[in-house]
């Protein structure tokens, strides 16, 4: 099939590449002229496993390609994927859906035969209906349908999750766009993927209602580790014992500062405001982004505590700034509140990350930027792992206490064994765990 997807950022990128690896012929299109100069000359604008082979392998087959020209690109298109940002508004929380709609407009303009417009991004419930009236206002000629299909892919796992996907949701209520729909999937739907078809509005809420769950899920697990300090149980022995329930499942109940991200702190807040809109608030999201907000801070008093009750004047390491591992994201990253938090205490902090300084710099002032674990931790009174990334799961525990001015850990997600690190003289603090 030939398909255009509008807007090469994330999504756009992963998806379209993937698509074209299905043996789709894809065009990528953005505003930005720079980055599409950038990707035709094997450039990969975000740091993504794997991507950058899947992109360069594509391009040469023929099956992918780059263009600032939207009207041309959608004009050859079957289908038309909106694969644009939908940020947080600023002051109400609610999604900001202009680059959508400017989009959409765009797109009206250039519909040649049934052209199936798909929202990729993450939009609120009756959005689809809007891009309807939208294009049907710009070009009453036209024909099309206006289908969703949100995204469920995770940062740093993106590729994987695009071949791999639990399920392929589908929202459309028209005929022609679920054929066409199933001839876009077709490969993954040979791989027993299923296709969930659903009404537009449905399809729009279950992506939000997705990441709200996780997210609950990751602000119940927090709670729990709270009170499992106060009692002295293991947080990671009750995750353990309640993941084998089928019913409750195993994964996203990994205690720690907290999520972050570019979904899900968004998607919480725009799922309560659509939610109150309606009049009828989801009290549980609202919770959860209450609880998360407040863990980071938490975090950093746990920091304080490690360090005897008093940071004023010391030095801090933190490793990790990316908001998870495998990724240079630091959006919402729970290490951008726990940097600024321990520094309204303070102290100097020292980061390493080996991939999300460069965009760290911009947000956070009077910071050391390092370039090795080893480095950042000199002459730290405290080494704070923040983010999981493999790399610092084996730790020269030897060396860092040779170059530290005190061998405190704190360990927020939970990687290492008291025992291990106390074997080399390492107070330790971690997250809902007594050992
Ligand atoms: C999330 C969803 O997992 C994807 O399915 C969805 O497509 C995506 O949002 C989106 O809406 O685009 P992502 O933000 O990439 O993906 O990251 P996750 O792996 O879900 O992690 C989110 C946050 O939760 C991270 O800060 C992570 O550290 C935290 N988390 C996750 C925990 O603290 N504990 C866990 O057990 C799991």
């Amino acid at each position: 099939m030939r398909i255009c997807m509008v807007g090469s950022g994330y999504v756009g990128l992963v998806s379209g590449a993937s698509f074209a690896d299905f043996g789709h012929d894809v065009v990528c299109v953005d505003k930005d002229e720079l980055k599409i100069a950038r990707l035709r000359a094997g450039e990969i604008p975000i740091y993504e496993p794997g991507l950058d082979t899947l992109v360069e392998e594509n391009v040469a087959s023929g099956r992918l390609t780059f263009s600032s020209d939207i009207a041309t690109a959608v004009a050859r298109s079957e289908v038309v994927f909106v694969a644009v940002g939908t940020p947080s508004r600023r002051g109400d929380g609610h999604a900001d859906l202009s680059y959508v709609y400017a989009a959409s407009r765009e797109i009206a303009g250039a519909i040649e035969g049934f052209t199936v417009v798909v929202t990729k991004s993450t939009v609120p419930v009756g959005t689809g209906d809007e891009v309807e009236r939208i294009i049907r206002e710009t070009n009453p000629e036209a024909d099309f349908a206006v289908v969703s299909n949100p995204e469920f892919l995770r940062e740093g796992a993106a590729i994987d999750d695009f071949r791999r996907p639990d399920r392929i949701v589908i929202g459309t209520e028209d005929e022609r766009a679920r054929e066409v729909m199933s001839q876009v999937y077709r490969p993954l739907s040979l791989n027993q993927a299923p296709l969930v078809f659903t009404s537009r509005r449905a399809s729009e809420l279950i992506k939000y209602a997705a990441n709200g769950f996780l997210a609950m899920k990751v602000a119940f697990i927090n709670e729990i580790a709270d009170l499992c300090e106060q009692v002295g149980a293991n947080v990671q022995d009750v995750a353990r014992g309640i993941g084998f329930d089928k019913r409750i499942g195993p994964k996203f109940l990994n205690a720690g500062p907290g999520y972050g991200g570019s979904c899900f702190p968004k998607d919480t807040l725009a799922l309560a405001k659509t939610a109150q809109d309606a009049g009828t608030p989801v009290r549980l999201i609202e919770t959860t982004v209450a609880i998360n907000d407040q863990r980071k801070r938490a975090m950093a008093r746990k920091v304080v505590a490690a360090c005897g009750g008093d940071i004023r004047g010391k030095t801090i390491a933190v490793l990790g700034i990316a908001f998870k591992p495998n990724t240079d994201d630091i959006r919402e990253a729970p290490a951008l509140s726990i940097v600024q938090a321990l520094q309204d205490n303070g102290a100097r902090v020292r980061i390493y990350d080996p991939e999300g300084m460069k965009h760290a710099a911009s947000v956070l002032d009077d910071v050391a930027f390092t370039q090795s674990p080893y480095e950042c931790a000199e002459a730290a009174e405290a080494l704070v792992i923040v983010t999981e990334w493999n790399m610092f799961r084996a730790l020269d525990f030897e060396r860092l206490r040779g170059i530290m001015a005190a061998p405190v850990l704190v360990d927020l997600r939970n990687i290492y064994r008291r025992e291990e690190v106390a074997r080399h003289g390492f107070a330790y603090s971690c997250v809902g765990r007594p050992d």
